[in-house]
């Protein structure tokens, strides 16, 4: 499944560019390039009226600015086409023609007007700042999420409930959703570029933004502000159900974690819980109670590990144990050289937790 929802993992996005076919395709390739790497992180594909107010916004002012460098450039040739002739709008007796500006030229063109488009600018992008910026009013909203920014990974909580997880969100589509951003660690930034703006997560503050997207589907995510080493693998996907699917979604995260029911995953659960694991993850029903990397309760239902660095895979989570620090160097988690007597065990219980 984790290979078929379209999205990118960085792991697996490293491209090698081959530069045969020089400038030539170096120059075919810019468009592409400048279109972003694909899946679903697009500022320009809007999926809510907040990240199409934005969308528009942009537009309004590429479109203003190209129009204002075109009228630049039109008005420096026709000045080189004309050069050495008499001077626009100046008198015909002057001996000098040329030397004396034009007044109306310069006033008109040069204050009148861009002052005219700039403020004309700044109200359109005033409305624009306005509807997306404020908070929504709680009554307006009909749940809310929290995410909280750890180095480095985003942990969602649903208040009211006991779901905790990491990396993935749900959400039901068409509802206004009340997202309380907020950190336990350093200044990050929650950034979904199809649904809002960016919010940035403060420690000691509860920032709130309106979460809404009007179509089902995967939404990737980014940490926006820089907050260390890994910030560039501080990735969520945002997954837009129908309001039956995210509540059957709900309902299981918030549950406690199944009881392993093979004996190898009985040997792994107590791996985890003897082992060093259970000091810095929790798994609700366990006594595992740490809380410095993710809940792990229903570790086996997300499609990533690291924060959408790695397909979330038998193959991969063992290898993240044994050496996570290869996929996120600098992250909290040291590498346990795990003997493959413990390892096996210890995957099977991981991967039970569903
Ligand atoms: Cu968290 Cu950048």
């Amino acid at each position: 499944m984790q290979n078929t929802l379209g999205y990118p993992f960085s792991a697996l996005a490293t491209r090698r560019t081959k530069w045969r076919g020089g400038l030539a395709a170096a120059a075919l390739l810019a468009p592409t390039l400048l279109a972003g790497c694909g899946g679903r992180q697009d500022t320009l594909d809007p999926h809510s009226h907040a990240s199409a107010d934005i969308a528009n916004l942009f537009w309004v002012m590429t479109a203003v600015a190209f129009g204002g460098l075109a009228l630049v450039t039109a008005l420096l040739v026709w000045a080189w086409v004309r050069r050495g002739t008499r001077g626009f709008g100046s008198d015909p007796d002057d001996p000098h023609p040329g030397e004396k500006p034009a007044w109306f030229v310069v006033v008109g063109m040069g204050v009148v007007f861009p002052l005219t488009v700039i403020v004309a600018l700044f109200i359109v992008a005033n409305g624009a700042i306005i509807s997306v910026t404020q908070a929504p009013a709680a009554s307006s909203t009909a749940m809310t999420v929290k995410a909280i920014g750890h180095e480095w990974y985003w942990e969602f909580r649903y208040p009211g409930t006991k779901a905790v997880t990491a990396g993935e969100m749900h959400i039901p589509v068409d509802t206004r959703i009340n997202l309380v951003g907020t950190t336990a660690d350093v200044i990050h930034s929650f950034w979904v570029p199809e649904l809002n703006r960016k919010i940035d997560t403060i420690p000691g503050r509860n920032n709130r933004i309106l979460l809404y997207a009007n179509k089902t589907g995967v939404y990737r995510g980014q940490c926006a502000e820089f907050c260390g080493l890994q910030h560039t693998h501080m990735g969520m996907l945002v997954f837009v159900q129908t309001k039956a699917q995210f509540e059957a979604w709900l309902r299981k995260q918030a549950a406690p974690a199944a009881k392993p029911t093979t004996p190898a995953a009985r040997r792994g659960e107590q791996v985890f819980l003897n082992g060093a694991c259970s000091s810095c993850h929790a798994i609700r029903g366990t006594s595992a109670r740490g809380f410095v990397g993710p809940d792990l309760t229903h570790l086996a239902s997300r499609t990533t590990l690291g924060s959408v660095t790695i397909p979330n895979s038998r193959n991969y989570l063992a290898r993240w144990i044994v050496d996570s620090q290869h996929y996120k160097p600098g992250n909290q988690m040291p590498n346990f050289h795990l003997p493959a007597s413990q390892l096996g065990p210890l995957v099977d219980y991981l991967e039970s937790l569903r």
